[in-house]
């Protein structure tokens, strides 16, 4: 049985509360002019740069019931580099990433998920790497360490110091918030391990992530166990 005051508090949660839009997935207070202005920005540009109209010549490297992957290369016309990066854009600015280039983008493939909505929910980049160290478990500060001393053994330690060769690095992986937790990511990197390279199939450790984000790391340690 609800106190009467449950009534008052449920009633304020429902108003003040957060809402998730259905289409574009961004989480905004309702009752905030802000918010709503916020919204209203980021919306139609997100459905714009999410949408796929279908082109001449599309490299379709995977196919499901649910969508298809496509492999965009540095070489690809115009509009297909420019949905690839408007794709990426989108992808840095949840991750937090201001602008960052790509370390070799003329090296980068590009495999995008579409979904048979015509949308864009799913983007994979990957680069060319040589070797790359094991992240280790992040070690806890001792009492009498100063922050630079923690600092100088935090970038020793965070890192296993023997290389181990990769050769498929992810530079991005990102999932539409709506439709996360589906298999788009572990699909995605199924496919660019047996598309990456010519003829033949990198195993689970021969790709490496590149500064994962805790997303990204609960992913890789289920992805790259299992
Ligand atoms: N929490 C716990 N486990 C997770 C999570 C999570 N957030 N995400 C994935 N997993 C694990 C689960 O075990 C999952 O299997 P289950 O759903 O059967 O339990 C398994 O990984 C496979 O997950 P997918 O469905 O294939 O992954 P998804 O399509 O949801 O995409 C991704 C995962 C890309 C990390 C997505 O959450 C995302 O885009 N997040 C925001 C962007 C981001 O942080 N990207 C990683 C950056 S790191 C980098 O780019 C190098
Ligand atoms: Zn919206």
């Amino acid at each position: 049985k609800l106190a009467p005051d449950q009534l008052i508090i449920d009633a304020g949660q429902k108003q003040f509360g957060a809402t998730t839009c259905s289409s574009c997935g961004m989480v905004y207070s309702a009752d905030s002019l802000e918010d709503n202005f916020q919204h209203t920005q980021f919306h139609q540009r997100f459905l714009d740069s999410i949408k796929f109209v279908g082109w001449k010549k599309e490299r379709v490297v995977a196919e499901f019931w649910d969508g298809k992957i496509i492999m965009v290369l540095p070489e690809d016309p115009k509009y297909a580099i420019k949905k690839a990066e408007d794709v990426r854009k989108l992808a840095d600015n949840e991750l937090g990433f201001q602008q960052v280039s790509l370390s070799c983008p003329s090296k980068a493939k590009t495999y995008l998920f579409v979904n048979s909505d015509k949308m864009v929910v799913g983007c994979l980049i990957t680069e060319h790497i040589r070797q790359a160290y094991r992240v280790l478990e992040q070690p806890e500060r001792t009492k009498d360490m100063t922050k630079e001393d923690f600092m100088d053994h935090h970038r020793a330690w965070c890192c296993s110091t023997s290389p181990e060769t990769a050769i498929c690095g992810i530079s991005r992986i990102w999932v539409f918030s709506l439709m996360r937790r589906k298999g788009i990511a572990t699909r995605l990197l199924d496919t660019a391990r047996n598309t990456f390279m010519y003829g033949s199939h990198l195993t689970k450790k021969e790709i490496a992530f590149s500064d994962p984000t805790p997303d990204g790391k609960l992913f890789a340690t289920k992805y790259c166990e299992t």
